[in-house]
């Protein structure tokens, strides 16, 4: 389990761990007012706040009110930036109808006092999107980026089918685009392509709200919250966000079928000990670093029935963590694949070496989900035990976008849902009212779980891991001694079993 803080791409994990939050409002004033107190927060949060804003009807009150707060001298934003989402290709900031000259109009214009940069998105240059490329580099990361969804779907001119790798892009505008968008072209001259940043680039900002108002958002929000995390609908994105927020009013909440729109179903709570544990298929454990599984898992995996088939799938080399000696990446990748399949042995698991290239990359890769989507082809598993998506860990976190996008694509292929099991561990533990399935394990299990995370001799050598792993797999126990392990009377627990917890979801 090493500590890559230089990955690239997932800084946004350095932001901590949160949920989707879906916050309902009853109309499109309260859901302005919600938007107005993030972005307040925000402004108190950091001596320079960066914004990313979106256009659009959706926000036209909200720029309201930052000029009336403004004006009264409530709302300083003197030491904050700002940039946007999106504009026309070939509009320039007097271009009626584009973004720039929107936000120059009814925002910056209109301010007192000014903001500390506005970087508005280059669509005029020879090449829009490197100068847009270019000006993000420079743009302080975003604290803060609004969005929009639209009719169809699309968040910022992601439209539908865009892969949720792109980052910024030009794209030719859906023709429901350009019809929903139609009042701010007069003359009829609607621009048919649009600069935009990516999916990827705004699941790297560090908090993404997203605000749908109106009876015309009900079908997209409801494909947004309730379909599968996918291109088809964009701005499902919102879902892999690591801190992002819903905001929607009635009108918009109309088509829900769930209470509010969550993702997946989640079982009742259950204690299971090794003869309640029957996935009727494989196990597969996706581990992101070579170690996760056992530090995670091991109390699990080792009591499973042995015909159970079980695998545990390493993302990565782990070439980055320090190892005794030290060495080459090559080495240090041999080292730990062989300390895997060490780990395997004690565990009766196979391994699969998947070495994804966003490891070294940072960003999301196709290729690494291409070959996720084989590997489980192959394992065809009933149950696949994962990091979180909100583990704070930038590796735990990609592996977790990687096997979600993998997951679709299997299910669908398969026909066959996967149920989905996220573990604990070092690096991140689940909050107890998440937490869903406690799997408690015995000594012999426990044995092996700490033959297995010994196996890491290299990384045992940095960090006492197996004693973290006991000690989590106790802490656990005690966590729910009182409504789960009969601890209410006195002397009722004289010894505390070994858990580890999971948060255990159908999709
Ligand atoms: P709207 O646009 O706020 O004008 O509805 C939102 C969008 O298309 O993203």
């Amino acid at each position: 389990m090493n500590h890559d803080s230089g990955s690239r791409g997932w800084r946004v994990a350095r932001h901590g761990a949160s949920h989707l939050r879906v916050i309902r409002v009853p109309d499109a004033a309260s859901a302005t007012e919600m938007v107005l107190a993030l972005v307040i927060e925000t402004l108190g949060s950091s001596a320079e706040p960066s914004f990313g804003l979106a256009t659009g009807g959706t926000f036209q009150e909200f720029f309201r009110r930052v000029v009336q707060l403004e004006n009264a001298g409530r709302l300083d934003l003197r030491h904050a930036t700002f940039t946007h989402l999106d504009e026309y290709v070939g509009l320039g900031p007097e271009s009626a109808g584009g973004m720039v000259h929107e936000l120059n109009e009814v925002l910056f214009g209109k301010l007192r006092r000014g903001v500390k940069r506005f970087s508005p998105a280059p669509a005029t240059a020879a090449d829009p999107a490197a100068a847009q490329a270019e000006l993000l580099d420079t743009h302080p990361g975003i604290d803060l980026q609004l969005l929009g969804i639209g009719r169809n779907g699309h968040v910022a001119f992601n439209e539908p089918g865009t892969p949720f790798h792109h980052r910024t892009h030009v794209t030719d505008l859906a023709a429901d685009t350009i019809d929903a968008n139609a009042a701010r072209f007069p003359d009829g001259n609607h621009p048919r392509q649009a600069l935009t940043m990516g999916p990827a680039a705004i699941l790297e900002t560090r908090r993404a709200v997203l605000v749908a108002t109106g009876a015309g958002k009900a079908d997209a929000v409801r494909a947004m919250l309730e379909d599968p995390v996918s291109p088809a609908c964009p701005a499902s994105i919102m879902r892999l966000h690591p801190d992002a927020t819903i905001i929607i009013d009635d009108a918009a909440a109309a088509a829900l079928t769930d209470e509010c729109g969550s993702t997946p179903r989640r079982l009742p709570t259950s204690v299971l000990r090794a003869d309640d544990l029957d996935p009727g298929g494989a196990v597969a454990v996706i581990s992101p670093h070579p170690d996760d599984a056992s530090i995670s898992c091991g109390g699990l995996l080792a009591s499973l029935p042995s015909s159970v088939p079980r695998h545990i799938v390493t993302m990565t080399t782990g070439a980055r963590a320090r190892v005794p000696g030290g060495g080459t990446a090559e080495e240090v990748t041999e080292l730990r694949e062989a300390e895997v399949r060490e780990e395997a042995a004690a565990l009766e698991c196979d391994t699969t070496f998947l070495r994804c290239r966003f490891y070294d990359s940072g960003v999301f890769e196709n290729g690494d989900v291409d070959a996720l989507v084989a590997t489980l082809a192959e394992i065809d598993p009933a149950w696949v035990l994962a990091p979180a998506r909100e583990d704070p860990h930038p590796t735990h976190r990609m592996t977790r976008l990687v096997l979600d996008e993998a997951l679709l694509r299997h299910e669908r292929m398969t026909g066959r849902p996967v149920e989905v099991w996220t573990f604990e561990g070092a690096w991140h533990q689940h909050a107890n009212e998440d937490v869903n399935a406690l799997v408690v394990f015995d000594e012999e299990a426990e044995r092996r779980k700490l033959a297995a995370v010994r196996a890491h001799a290299s990384q045992l050598a940095r960090v006492p891991f197996d004693e973290g792993a006991i000690a989590l797999a106790r802490l656990r126990a005690v966590t729910f001694s009182e409504t789960h392990f009969g601890g209410t009377e006195v002397g009722a627990l004289d010894s505390l079993p070994l858990v580890e917890a999971y948060v255990r979801e159908s999709r």
